[in-house]
C-alpha cells in the first residue's frame, strides 16, 4: 500500500491523531540479533558500516523486510558527531566505546570545534537520502541523536560508567567547565538534528539513555536549560521523541524539558507514566527487551497488559523499553510486531 506522508500512523500517533493500530518500531531493531547484520559486519567495521552511506542504507532497511514496523531509524551512533568535533575514539570487542582524551579540562573543551553537519557528517546526510528514497510512500524515517548529558558523560568518563562520578565531579566542582561543555554539545546537536531533517529524517528522537542517574534537583540544575535549549532549536516540523531509562523520577522535568513524545523504558507503568506527562505528549514504550527471549505466550501477555494499559488512546507508539539485545530472537521480533497490529486493532476505541 502506497500512503501520503500524512498519512503514516507512526507520526500520525507523534502527533496523538487516531490510527486504526498501534504503531510500533523497535529500538535497535537494525542489529547483531539479525544474520545479515552479521554477516556484513563481519566484513567491516562498525564504523565503516556508519561511514559508507550505501552500507548504512542497506543495514537501516535490513530489518523493514522482515519486520512489519511502522517507521525506520537511520542506522548511526549517537557518538558520530563526537569525532568531528575532535574527540577521538574507537569501538574496543566487548568494551564499546573507549575515548582515549577524556575530556576533564575547560581548556580542552575550549577547542573543541562547533561541527558543520553537512560536510562532516556527510556520509550519515547520504544515507538518510537513499533510504528516503526507498521507503517513499512505505514508512516514515527517523533520525537520531544522543541528548547532551548522556554524551558528556562518554566524553567526560572516556567510556561508559557505573556510577557517573567524574562526571558528577565536574558538575559538582567545575560549574564552568560542565556549563561550557553541555553548551557547546547542545549547539552541535541542534546542527547535527536540523541537517538530518533537511537530508530528510521525518521524526527525531534524542537519547538521553544514562540522565537516569541524576536527582531531579540535579537534573533541574545541571541539565535541563541545555536539554531545553536544544529542543528548543531543532526543526518544529518533524515530531520530536525524548528517551530516557530509568527516568521514571525525571517525567514531569523531561516533560518541561520538551518533545512530542515521551519515551518510556519496562521499569515504570505505562499507564501511570502517561497520567503523570499528562495528555499533551504522547508515549513510546514500554516492553521489556529481556520478554523477547521467553515463549510466544509471555510476549503476547505483555503486549495485552501494555495496549490495555494504553486503552487505546491516541498517542501510544509501541516500542521496547531500550534497545533489542544482541542474542534475541528474531522470530520473536516478528511475531511481536504482529501481536502489536493485531491485538491493537481488538481494543476498545478510546
Ligand atoms: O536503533 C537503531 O537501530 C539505530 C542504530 C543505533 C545504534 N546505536 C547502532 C549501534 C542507535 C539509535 C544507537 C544509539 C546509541 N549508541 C546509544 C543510545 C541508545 C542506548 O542504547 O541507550 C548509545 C548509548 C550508543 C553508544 C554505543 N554504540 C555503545 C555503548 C555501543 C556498544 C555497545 C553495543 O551494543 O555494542 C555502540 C555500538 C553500536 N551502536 C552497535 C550498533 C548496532 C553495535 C556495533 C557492532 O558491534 O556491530
Amino acid at each position: 500500500m502506497v500512503l501520503s506522508a500524512d498519512r503514516y500512523p507512526f507520526l500520525l500517533a507523534c502527533r496523538r491523531e487516531r490510527t486504526s493500530y498501534t504503531p510500533i518500531w523497535l529500538m535497535r531493531q537494525a542489529g547483531r540479533y539479525m544474520k545479515e547484520y552479521r554477516a556484513l559486519r563481519r566484513k567491516h567495521s562498525f564504523l565503516e558500516m556508519c561511514k559508507t552511506p550505501d552500507l548504512a542504507a542497506e543495514v537501516t532497511l535490513q530489518p523493514i523486510g522482515q519486520l512489519k514496523v511502522d517507521a525506520a531509524i537511520i542506522f548511526a551512533d549517537i557518538l558520530l558527531p563526537l569525532e568531528p568535533m575532535g574527540i577521538d575514539f574507537e569501538f574496543a570487542a566487548k568494551e564499546g566505546p573507549v575515548f582515549h582524551h577524556p575530556v576533564r579540562e575547560m581548556k580542552q573543551i575550549e577547542k573543541l570545534r562547533v561541527i558543520e553537519p553537512q560536510e562532516d557528517l556527510s556520509f550519515l546526510m547520504e544515507a538518510i537520502r537513499i533510504v528516503r528514497r526507498e521507503l517513499e510512500g512505505k514508512i516514515p524515517l527517523i533520525g537520531f541523536s544522543g541528548a547532551p548529558f548522556t554524551l558528556a558523560s562518554y566524553i567526560i568518563e572516556g567510556g561508559h560508567s557505573k556510577n557517573y562520578a567524574l562526571t558528577k565531579g565536574m558538575m559538582y566542582q567545575n560549574r564552568a567547565a560542565w556549563d561550557a561543555l553541555m553548551e557547546k554539545l547542545a549547539m552541535v546537536l541542534i546542527r547535527y538534528l536540523n541537517a538530518q531533517v533537511q537530508a530528510g529524517a521525518q521524526s527525531l528522537q534524542i537519547f538521553d539513555s544514562w540522565v537516569g542517574c541524576l536527582s531531579p534537583s540535579d537534573y533541574r540544575e545541571y541539565v535541563f536549560p541545555y536539554s531545553q535549549r536544544l529542543i528548543d532549536g531543532v526543526d518544529k516540523s518533524v515530531p520530536l521523541i525524548h528517551f530516557a531509562t530509568s527516568s521514571s523520577t525525571l517525567l514531569e522535568l523531561m516533560r518541561e524539558t520538551g518533545g512530542d513524545v515521551m519515551g518510556v523504558d519496562w521499569r515504570v507503568d505505562l499507564g501511570e507514566a502517561w497520567k503523570r506527562i499528562g495528555c499533551g505528549m504522547a508515549i513510546q514504550g514500554n516492553l521489556d527487551p529481556v520478554a523477547l527471549f521467553g515463549p510466544p505466550d509471555l510476549i503476547e501477555r505483555e503486549v495485552k497488559r501494555i495496549l490495555e494499559v494504553a486503552g487505546g488512546r491516541p498517542g501510544h507508539i509501541f516500542n521496547l523499553g531500550h534497545g533489542i539485545l544482541p542474542n534475541t530472537p528474531v522470530d520473536n521480533v516478528v511475531r511481536l510486531v504482529d501481536m502489536v497490529h493485531e491485538l491493537s486493532t481488538k481494543l476498545p476505541s478510546y
